[in-house]
């Protein structure tokens, strides 16, 4: 082993002098005396089945009778409603809060807007992948705008659980496998629903989730247990949250996983040490989806009052559908057993988010909104925008790509050529299939004087090949192939794990019949995950990568297989060869025997490489680029200083390309073993055939910060590995150290 720090006991004497403490405080409490003053007069006038009424939030589907849910809106019963679409009735029941209940109170309304409203974006892990986080932050603020519009104040996103397995049907909602990005965006999806106001007319409240820690279901199991060590915690999961709280977001999400034996929604260290504690959250936190009352099927809590006891002990505000707050909490205030200071914590919490929201000023939806609004032309553009942003060329054989416009016949091939709610992927409670363009329709519309042969060929998860010979006879009859195969919206998202990442049903045979004729072939890939595409990859000349990509999916996939836009998209999380590999992610460690061919005792499989499918960070381009000179400002930076790092990057190829410059570093020895790479910055750059670019990148000491032995979070002296690439996998490597 390399030694940097001969005298550890030396090093663990310069961090704890260095002072080299906990993280500070970093919520941005900006307290409003104005709304704190009305909230305490508020609550100072309240019941307390008033008070338990603003900790419940309902669903509709529960208390089916209007009236029934009048009488409790009209009681103070009931604080809030998720997923409510219906303008008229939000407006119904909202002027009965306002002007029919005790205190007037009025109701907010949340919902899952998660890749758009109705104009409906890529889905998240698709986003991500364009790196582009202006982007990003615009189309959060075209859902807002929206949602806003549509009656909704509040939305339960951003998604940012870090996830580094696939099978997990959840990792489609997130930014993938990388803290560093998985922060970027979740500040980026804060910024775009609240700006800096999220009282504003076309804005609407954050809602960060699922805390904590719930990307890590063992298994890739939904809902599944995690174990995540502390230092794992704070190093991998907690960072997009804390940058999400810093970017001021109005609520969290607590999630359905249990850490370490407590499940989060009864985890008073996550959400009251961390969250209020040391990062000052000064917004309230939300329960999941019965979250609460499953407190009892986890098995911490005998009964709903119980269970009720601990979730609100720990510090969820606010209870989403179960309803054990407002039926047990009132009994136990009152025979002295729980405090009603906790109560009285939680309901101004919720009270200044309501104030901060606007919503007693301007409690109700003016319905002439929506209809300007919706699907907006500025809205479709930026749709298109992303969707073609977010794609990603995994290969292309002799430039099959881009596809010449005077093509004389297609065969389009594929379950997913002209699937509507497909290209919605999951999570669109407000879009409407008629509004998708499909890739049958985008085609069509790129090129009115192609022939293009269309065969579905088979459904996704069909065990039936009878429609395959329509789609040889399709592929026979063209010059070219292309071909729209992957999953289906609704094998990704909540509840949709998988134990096999092939492509589903009879596709796989499908595509090889397709191969048998010799044509050549374009995949277009819709998914929400890694898919194990080793075959493909191997067979086919060119695939590309479309996710899930939203209303304008057609329009955006034309644009790039015929050349408009030039694609840079790059992976966010791992490709793995198999299932077998996973976890697999770009940031793993070292270990103490790493692999070493000639040695057979040393980390790894006998059956398959350590090697992903596709790294982190990989995607090509029509172009080529090429990195060189890379520049080290100096090999010795002090832990004060900072340290400019630059590389040449060279546009080689015949078409303008934009390229994401990758940063990476190694510590390369630590007081605790370190990742063997991890992402520090990157750039989505523009170049011209034949230009050249120099990139320069300022590091800091708090970019080398971690929670190190001692559980604080210092930068160590020592040397460091650095690369400026084009993915995790390549790029020019340099080292530097740091220094006293
Ligand atoms: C999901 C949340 C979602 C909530 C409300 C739950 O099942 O885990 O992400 O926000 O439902 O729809």
């Amino acid at each position: 082993m390399k030694t940097r720090k001969a005298v550890f006991l030396g090093l663990l004497f310069f961090v704890v002098c260095c002072g080299c403490v906990k993280e500070a405080k970093v919520g941005k409490p900006n307290l409003s005396p104005d709304i704190e003053r009305r909230v305490e007069k508020l609550l100072a006038k309240m019941t307390l089945e008033e008070k338990l009424g603003q900790m419940s939030q309902m669903h509709e589907i529960y208390r089916k009778e209007s009236l029934i849910l009048e009488n409790e809106i009209r009681a103070g019963r009931v604080g809030s409603f998720l997923n409510f679409f219906d303008i008229e009735k939000r407006n119904r029941f909202q002027r009965i809060a306002v002007e029919q209940s005790r205190l007037g109170i009025p109701l907010i309304f949340g919902a899952d807007v998660i890749h758009g409203h109705r104009t409906i974006f890529p889905v998240p892990l698709a986003e991500a992948a364009s790196w582009n986080m202006a982007l990003a932050e615009r189309t959060a603020k075209i859902a807002a705008r929206e949602a806003r519009a549509a009656g909704i104040d509040w939305t339960f996103g951003p998604m940012i659980d870090i996830a580094r397995d696939p099978r997990w049907g959840r990792i489609v909602e997130g930014a993938g496998e990388d803290t560093y990005l998985g922060s970027l965006m979740a500040r980026a999806k804060v910024r775009g629903f609240q700006g800096d106001d999220y009282g504003d007319s076309e804005r609407i409240a954050a809602c960060l989730k699922h805390f904590a820690g719930y990307g890590a279901a063992q298994a890739g199991r939904d809902y599944h247990t995690t174990d995540i060590p502390e230092r794992v915690l704070r190093n991998v999961y907690l960072p997009p949250f804390k940058a999400g709280v810093e970017e001021g977001a109005a609520t969290i999400m607590s999630g359905f996983n249990d850490i370490n034996g407590v499940p989060v929604s009864g985890n008073r260290f996550l959400m009251t040490d961390i969250l209020r504690g040391e990062w000052g959250f000064e917004g309230f936190v939300l329960s999941d989806w019965k979250s609460v009352t499953q407190l009892i099927d986890h098995g911490v809590a005998e009964d709903e009052q119980a269970a009720a006891v601990i979730a609100a002990t720990a510090g969820v505000d606010m209870e989403m559908v179960s309803s054990s707050y407002i039926d047990h909490l009132d009994e136990l205030v009152r025979k002295g057993k729980f405090p009603l200071s906790i109560i009285d914590e939680a309901v101004s919490r919720i009270l200044r988010v309501k104030f901060r929201a606007g919503l007693f000023e301007n409690p109700y939806t003016d319905v002439a909104i929506a209809p300007k609004v919706m699907l907006a032309d500025e809205h479709l553009e930026i749709a298109r925008q992303m969707a073609r942003e977010s794609m990603v060329l995994l290969k292309n054989e002799n430039q099959l790509l881009p596809l010449k416009k005077n093509v004389k016949s297609i065969a389009l091939i594929g379950p997913l050529a002209n699937s509507r709610k497909d290209m919605l992927g999951t999570w669109s409670l407000g879009g409407r299939e008629e509004d998708v363009v499909t890739m049958l329709d985008g085609l069509k519309k790129a090129l009115p004087n192609c022939e293009i042969n269309y065969a579905k060929g088979c459904d996704v998860l069909d065990t039936s090949k009878d429609g395959f010979n329509e789609a040889l006879e399709a592929a026979n009859n063209s010059d070219v192939v292309i071909m729209a195969i992957g999953e289906s919206a609704e094998l990704n998202g909540e509840a949709h794990c998988r134990t096999n990442l092939d492509l589903p049903g009879v596709q796989r045979e499908l595509l090889h019949q397709i191969h048998a004729t010799g044509k050549d072939i374009v995949v277009v890939l819709f998914t929400g995950r890694p898919l194990t595409i080793g075959w493909m990859l191997e067979n086919v000349n060119s695939v590309l990568i479309a996710w899930h990509p939203g209303v304008q999916g057609g329009n955006a996939i034309a644009d790039v297989l015929f050349g408009e836009y030039n694609p840079a998209g790059k992976l966010t999380v791992t490709f793995p060869r198999n299932v077998g590999q996973i976890p697999i992610f770009y940031n793993m460690k070292n270990t103490g025997r790493p692999e070493d061919p000639t040695d057979p005792y040393t980390t790894k499989y006998i059956d398959v490489p350590n090697t992903p499918l596709l790294p982190f960070g990989f995607g090509l381009s029509y172009t080529t680029f090429e990195y060189e000179n890379l520049k080290i400002e100096k090999d010795k930076v002090s832990m004060s200083g900072s340290l400019t790092v630059s590389a040449d990057i060279k546009n080689t190829g015949k078409y303008p390309g934009e390229e994401i410059v990758q940063l990476y570093i190694h510590d390369i020895t630590g007081s605790v073993t370190r990742p063997v790479k991890e992402l520090k910055g990157f750039e989505k750059i523009s170049l011209k055939p034949g230009q050249t670019k120099t990139l320069t990148f300022t590091l800091s000491t708090d970019d080398l910060r971690f929670y190190d032995i001692n559980m604080n979070f210092v930068a160590e002296l020592g040397k460091f590995d650095l690369w400026i690439g084009p993915n995790s996998a390549e790029g020019l490597k340099g080292s530097f150290e740091l220094t006293n």
